[in-house]
């Protein structure tokens, strides 16, 4: 095996490790106010840029399923995949419990065999998760490969120069730990994070990850490495197009008209195969 082969696979090891303890809790943070902004936005896409109605939708890394189950519910044919065994069980069980048809696949985004299926395809937080600059661009020729003509590819990225203080900007990552408290109705999440080897060159990290989870079955403790990329709106752009896709168009926070103040904390592409 070659040290890059190597290295890919103990990234996708550690990351499935990651979602398989944390997916479920992670899912519980996001507010049903959060995943309706999303999927408005979403529905704005697919209105505003797609060439054909958007019927079949493909989620490529679907979690515990928030954006694929919630389109379900609205209308769309989705289909999602996971790498992780665990978040896909959880949002199947979820689609049954909530009565709503979504078909749900294990599998790597690296490795999607669709072709001329889908009107619309999202890669949600899950580019910057990607070992290597290779696995990137593999990921966004197979969507662009998956898309029909006139389909739309929505995929985003936590934006590094972000000025506020979150886990992912350079201000943490320079300190080298990051603090954070999450209440949400039933849970609270502690997290002691620290950067193991910041590669400020290639823009890498592994996170030491140490939350506490209170929820009202216990305390539930954990120790997982997750591995990053700092992505720039020029390196999305740059692989975007070297995938094939033209017209570019970056939504910074989901936001649909441009925001007063350029401090985005997450960055969102759409782009459109000719
Ligand atoms: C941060 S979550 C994003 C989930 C969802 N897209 C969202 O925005 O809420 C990242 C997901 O990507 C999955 N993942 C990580 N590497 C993957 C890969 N190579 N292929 C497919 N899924 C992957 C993880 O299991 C996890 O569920």
């Amino acid at each position: 095996m070659t040290q890059l082969e190597d290295a890919r696979k103990t990234v996708l090891k550690a990351s499935r490790s990651y979602y398989a303890h944390l997916g479920y809790y992670e899912e519980r943070i996001y507010s049903e106010d959060t995943n309706r902004r999303e999927l408005d936005f979403l529905e704005f896409a697919f209105r505003t840029h797609a060439i054909h109605k958007v019927r079949d939708v493909l989620d490529v890394a679907c979690g515990s399923g928030r954006h694929v189950l919630g389109l379900a519910h609205r209308g769309y044919r989705c289909t999602g995949q996971d790498y992780t065994p665990e978040q896909v069980q959880t949002s199947k069980a979820r689609a049954k419990r909530e009565g709503v048809s979504v078909k749900l696949l294990q599998g790597d985004a690296t490795r999607l065999k669709y072709e001329s299926e889908f009107d619309a395809v999202l890669a949600l937080r899950i580019l910057f998760l990607l070992p290597d600059d290779d696995s990137v661009l593999t990921c966004l020729r197979q969507v662009h490969r998956a898309l029909k003509s006139g389909g739309i590819v929505v995929c985003n990225i936590a934006n590094p120069f972000y000025d506020g203080e979150n886990w992912f900007s350079l201000k943490s990552i320079q300190r080298g730990h990051y603090l954070n408290e999450i209440h949400v109705p039933g849970m609270r999440w502690l997290s002691i994070d620290r950067v193991e080897d910041f590669d400020p060159i290639r823009g890498v990290t592994w996170w030491q990850e140490t939350p506490v989870i209170e929820t009202s079955d216990g305390v539930h403790i954990y120790r997982l490495r997750e591995h990053l990329r700092l992505f720039t709106y020029w390196d999305i752009l740059h692989y975007l197009q070297a995938a094939g896709f033209k017209e570019i168009k970056c939504y910074p926070d989901w936001k649909i008209k441009p925001p007063k103040k350029p401090k985005a904390e997450w960055l969102v592409f759409v782009s459109r195969k000719e």
